[in-house]
């Protein structure tokens, strides 16, 4: 018999959503749906296994291969720089990487910049790239409050809607990366199940297709 084929997929969400996608693209597994408690899921007869992943976790399994192909977001592949293949842009979760600070604040350029951000090596290649000297606070969240107590001049952070910056009195300073779901695969098992991840990578670029 062939080998499970494992999947990680983003918790949350966006998990959800990818989720449909694969049911769609013909990779049921009706019980997912049932038990939101578990973790791992099997469709026997397709011989596939999903199972749910902290959304920054996904990368760590997928360049291990404890996960032969999974779903992140480009934001979390900029920041890792795992080495996995990228296969497809999911065109889900689309939101984008931006600077953000008190609205009306004006930048000195004379001094050292200090910048809030759970994204330190995007931040970092972001203002390296401006030949902008900064000072890195590393945050795990709520990232928003920094520039309101004083404790860093800007953010970089993830923008959606725009509703966390703009009830928090923030605004863009300046977007600089688009970012969307990727599937991913484990580089050694894209050689050995090359061909059943083609195929399903086919199967999801077809489900996009015909949702636009
Ligand atoms: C992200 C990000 C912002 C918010 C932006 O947080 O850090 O806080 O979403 O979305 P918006 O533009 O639609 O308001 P997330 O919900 O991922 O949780 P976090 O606070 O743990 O980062």
């Amino acid at each position: 018999m062939e080998r499970m084929l494992n999947i990680a997929l983003p918790k949350g969400r966006l998990g959800e959503r990818v989720y449909a996608m694969f049911e769609a693209a013909g990779y049921p597994c009706p019980e997912i749906k049932e038990n939101n408690r578990r973790l791992i899921f099997e469709n026997r007869e397709l011989g596939i296994r999903y199972f749910w992943v902290k959304p920054s976790d996904v990368v760590i399994y997928v360049e291990r291969g404890a996960a032969d192909i999974g779903v992140a977001g480009r934001d979390i592949l900029l920041e890792y720089s795992p080495d996995v293949y990228e296969l497809l842009d999911l065109e889900v979760g689309k939101c984008h990487m931006a600077v953000a600070a008190k609205c009306g604040y004006e930048d000195d350029r004379s001094r050292t910049l200090t910048v809030a951000t759970k994204f330190t090596n995007i931040a970092k290649s972001y203002y390296a790239s401006l030949g902008r000297e900064i000072d890195i606070i590393h945050l795990n969240g709520s990232i928003e409050l920094a520039p309101i107590l004083g404790l860093s001049d800007v953010i970089v952070d993830i923008v959606e809607t725009g509703t966390t910056l703009k009830e928090n009195k923030l605004e863009v300073v300046e977007r600089f990366a688009e970012i969307s779901a990727r599937l991913i695969a484990n580089k050694a098992s894209f050689k050995f199940l090359g061909e059943r991840i083609d195929l399903l990578r086919g199967k999801l670029r077809d489900v996009i297709g015909t949702s636009k």
